[in-house]
């Protein structure tokens, strides 16, 4: 059975938070000053068991599925996350993939690997040295985050990187991240800055946008574009001319893509959320919890999605920005 929401957009991709802690704390998304010493996170009892969050995707499975996405937070910081991993291998058709800093991959690549992850997300903003260890605010250096991602492609783990970019903090930087990974079989992603969360102080001034970004690597490795896979894709893709690959720029705020948005998400407390920006979502935990048949879990998601309307980027204001809503390490990115 298909579910549709008031847009006629199906649910096609579900991310799931697995964690709503992280070992960094980059300015943009949990800033000391709120995700400090006294921050209290959620409490283990709190989190969605492997048990239940292979419910919930098996669920949304029979609305024709076809990628799930493990976030936090920084997933690999939830206890035994290969075996979740291997749980959600099992479920036939399905693209499963992971987010993450890259801080514990070279120690858990294999064995996300064998538990059948198909590839995984590197985060990665900046090369220079400096401006990484102020962008993740815990002295993180590079090369770990580089021995990370060497490590993955070694397990056979096809590799992406992601940068968000912010005017005056690494934008100097991405002609570097291209050279880089041009040619490594990796593909290197840059992100506009978003006003995801009430914490970042988010301002318009701070988003490069896409168009600049692409400008700036062309004038060095001249590019061109490569047509879209599928309708919504969150990437616009680009080829270097003389073949060394592709590199992509998710431009969700000069060039929002909510049309063909069939993305759902769950936190780590399992409550589904149909926006990156939503401020409230449902409560599936407390159903499940409550002994809810498989047909009630599957009846309770789809009346959600059958009423969803949203497309925040495409309203997006510096008014808008202000507005409260969920936190990125929350609900994942
Ligand atoms: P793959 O290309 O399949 O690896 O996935 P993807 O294109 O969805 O990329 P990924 O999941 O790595 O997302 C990259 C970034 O795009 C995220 O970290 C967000 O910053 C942004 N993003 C992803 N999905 C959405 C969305 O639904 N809305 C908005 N506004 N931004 C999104
Ligand atoms: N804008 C854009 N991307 C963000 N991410 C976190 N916060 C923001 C933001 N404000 C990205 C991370 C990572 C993914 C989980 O989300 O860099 O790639
Ligand atoms: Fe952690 Fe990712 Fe947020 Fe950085 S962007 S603080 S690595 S969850
Ligand atoms: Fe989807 Fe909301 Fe992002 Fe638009 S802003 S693409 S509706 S998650």
């Amino acid at each position: 059975m298909t579910v549709v929401d008031t847009l006629g957009r199906p649910v096609r991709d579900l991310r799931i938070s697995v964690t709503d802690r992280c070992n960094f704390r980059c300015t943009y998304c949990m800033p000391k000053s709120v995700f400090g010493r006294d921050y209290r996170f959620m409490p283990r009892r709190e989190l969605l068991t492997f048990e239940e969050i292979e419910r919930v995707a098996r669920t949304f499975v029979t609305f024709g599925l076809r990628k799930i996405r493990l976030t936090g937070g920084e997933p690999l910081l939830r206890a035994d996350i290969e075996v979740l991993v291997g749980m959600l291998a099992r479920i036939d058709g399905l693209e499963l993939t992971l987010t993450t800093n890259g801080a514990l991959l070279s120690r858990m690549a294999s064995a996300l690997r064998d538990a059948g992850l198909d590839r995984v997300t590197v985060s990665l903003d900046s090369l220079d040295e400096d401006t990484f260890r102020a962008m993740n605010d815990v002295d993180f250096p590079v090369a770990r985050v580089l021995e990370g991602i060497d490590d993955a492609a070694a397990a056979g783990l096809p590799v992406k990187v992601n940068a968000v970019v912010r005017r005056g903090v690494n934008d100097g930087g991405i002609v570097d991240l291209a050279r880089h990974f041009r040619g490594s079989g990796h593909t290197m992603r840059f992100i506009e800055y978003m006003d995801v969360g009430a914490t970042n102080g988010w301002r318009l001034d701070d988003v490069v946008p896409a168009a600049e970004i692409v400008r700036r690597i062309d004038e060095v490795f001249p590019l061109e574009p490569v047509e879209p896979a599928y309708t919504g894709e969150v990437a616009r893709r680009w080829r270097y001319r003389d073949g060394a690959g592709e590199i992509g720029v998710i431009a969700s705020v000069t060039q929002p893509f909510c049309g063909g948005c069939t993305r759902a998400r769950v936190s780590a407390e399992g409550k589904l959320y149909t926006c990156l920006f939503a401020v409230g979502g449902t409560d599936l935990r407390a159903l499940l919890r409550s002994g809810a048949g498989d047909g009630e879990l599957a009846a309770a998601i789809a009346a959600v999605w059958a009423v969803r309307t949203d497309r925040y980027s495409e309203r997006r204001t510096e008014a808008t920005a202000a507005l409260p809503k969920v936190e990125m390490s929350y609900i994942g990115g």
